[in-house]
């Protein structure tokens, strides 16, 4: 393993993801983990990362000082790089320039970090501060035009640094940097699979249920139907899905899940039909919260009383993916928590009264994607769009009525199937429509009309945090409206939302 000390990181996320891509596994640790728990983690090397602060400053975070004689090779990022240069007696101040963005490399002295990259390359560098001296035990590896160590090693130990970001796609050559470090110079051999971690799990798993019963909630999207592909790989018969429908779901889609389920999975399926009961409850409610809050209770209620009928279960499975994990502080080791506003509609609360499995609490989403393949899940169920645990509720702006939901689910469909059609899904990252809550008039063969507003959404996106408005071609929005306003009654305007995150968001309640 490699582990990636997070001093504060925007990018330590994407230093382990870039990382697990050399096959190499890879955690992300707390700054300021002891050299002892680092000792027992027994990883191969350190990767410090970078972080807003100024290494010199006061409260700024530093390591524990004895990772640096712990003879573990260790590669410093930018303030990972101060970190370790000035441990070493060198000296960090402000630059006379900052450096941000795309800047030539130029290779001085390569050696096993720089085998394979040109001796001219882009790096994407952003930094204030900078390395100014090398001390008595550094060598400049790399030079840009206004920082002279740009990359650096120290002269008897396995010490690295790069000022540059060699995670971040605009650096050319940062995967091949980084997979010198952890191949060439840690020793790692490359032999983290994803098969083979699915054959870990599956015994892992074996080993903790024994003889018991887990349940496992289907929602429909990659993370619910990949923990229970690799349950049902690891425990058969001993699991039981359960699948509630509240009449939010989108068109043909707890058809969809059954017909998967079935396909795939030879095991006990309760599919709960709770629309009747979800509407009554979200009848004439209209506020975005209320709603949530209204759904989010009756799910719990409902899932809890169809979990309490299935005898001798002792476990609850659910999807929790390591970006949750690390967010959320959940991690002794893992970085401090970050303060982010978490929707927790569709989760179930811990006082549910089952031991918890969370099989996908090391992975990250991509990583999920490609267990899902491996677990010969369908394509189409694996690149799925994200939907939110109020489903059509919060899409359906103003009063959540059975013929308004029917009317948003055909133009739903409409808008997927068109995209789809165009070879654009995959690339969208989340697309949908939205019925808005006043009428428009229009004017259909001599009649005036006064009818519904279908917005439609499609946003481009890496991790639902920011995202920008989707550049779909006018042809296929064009197609999409004429479909919509010819084929599902009572509407007759379709607009584009053409808004980016922030400021707006990608859901519009
Ligand atoms: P926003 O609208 O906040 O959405 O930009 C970001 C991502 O989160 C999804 N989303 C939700 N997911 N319960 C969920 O499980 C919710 O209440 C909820 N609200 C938004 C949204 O679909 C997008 O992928």
């Amino acid at each position: 393993v490699i582990l990636v000390l997070d001093f504060g990181s925007q990018t330590a996320q994407l230093i382990a993801r870039r990382v697990r891509e050399q096959h190499v596994f890879c955690q992300i640790v707390r700054h300021d983990l002891t050299v002892e728990r680092i000792r027992e983690l027994n990883p191969r090397g350190l990767i410090l990362s970078g972080g807003p602060a100024s290494v010199y400053g006061e409260n700024s975070p530093q390591p524990d000082p004895a990772i640096f004689d712990l003879e573990i090779p260790i590669l410093g990022i930018c303030y990972g790089m101060q970190l370790a240069c000035r441990s070493q007696g060198s000296e960090v101040s402000p630059g006379q320039h900052r450096e941000f963005g795309r800047t030539a490399c130029h290779v001085v002295e390569g050696g096993d970090l720089f085998a394979g990259v040109p001796e001219e390359s882009i790096v994407w560098m952003s930094h204030g501060d900078q390395v100014q001296d090398l001390s008595d035990h550094f060598t400049a590896l790399a030079t840009t035009d206004t920082c002279p160590f740009a990359a650096v090693k120290h002269h008897t130990r396995e010490i690295y640094g790069l000022q540059f970001h060699p995670e971040v796609t605009h650096t050319e050559h940062g995967g091949t940097l980084l997979g010198n470090f952890v191949r060439t110079i840690c020793g790692c051999t490359g032999g983290w699979r994803m098969s083979e971690f699915i054959q870990q799990e599956v015994e892992l798993l074996r080993e903790r249920v024994g003889n018991n019963r887990v349940i496992c909630g289907l929602s429909g999207g990659v993370d619910s139907s990949v923990v229970a592909a690799l349950l049902y790989e690891a425990i058969g018969s001993q699991l039981s899905c359960i699948l509630v429908d509240n009449g939010l779901l989108r068109a043909g889609e707890a058809e969809s899940v059954v017909t998967c389920f079935q396909d795939h999975f030879k095991t006990d399926l309760h599919v709960v039909r709770a629309e009747e009961l979800f509407l009554k409850e979200l009848a004439g409610v209209t506020d975005p919260q209320r709603k949530r809050k209204i759904i989010g209770k009756l799910f719990i209620d409902v899932f809890r009383k169809e979990a309490e009928s299935i005898p001798d279960a002792t476990f609850l499975a659910q999807g929790t993916l390591y970006p949750d994990v690390i967010e959320s502080g959940a991690d002794p080791d893992g970085p401090a928590a970050t303060i982010k506003a978490h929707h927790n509609v569709g989760g179930l609360p811990a006082e549910l009264g089952f031991e918890l499995i969370e099989p996908l609490r090391d992975l990250f989403k991509d990583e999920v994607r490609a267990m899902g393949l491996e677990l010969n899940l369908p394509e189409e169920m694996v690149w799925r769009h994200p939907f939110p645990g109020p489903g059509l509720a919060v899409r359906c702006l103003g009063e959540v009525r059975k013929e308004r939901l029917e009317t948003l689910r055909e133009a739903d469909a409409i808008v997927i199937d068109e995209l789809t059609k165009a070879g654009l899904y995959r690339e969208v990252r989340q697309a949908f429509a939205v019925l808005l809550p006043i009428q428009s008039v229009g004017v259909m063969g001599d009649d005036r009309t006064y009818d519904d507003v279908i917005a439609v959404r499609a946003v481009a996106t890496d991790d639902f945090m920011t995202a920008d408005w989707f550049h779909v071609p006018y042809e296929v929005l064009g197609r999409i409206s004429t479909r919509i306003i010819n084929n599902v009654r009572g509407v007759n305007r379709v607009t584009y939302d053409i808004s980016s995150k922030p400021p707006s968001t990608i859901e519009w309640e």
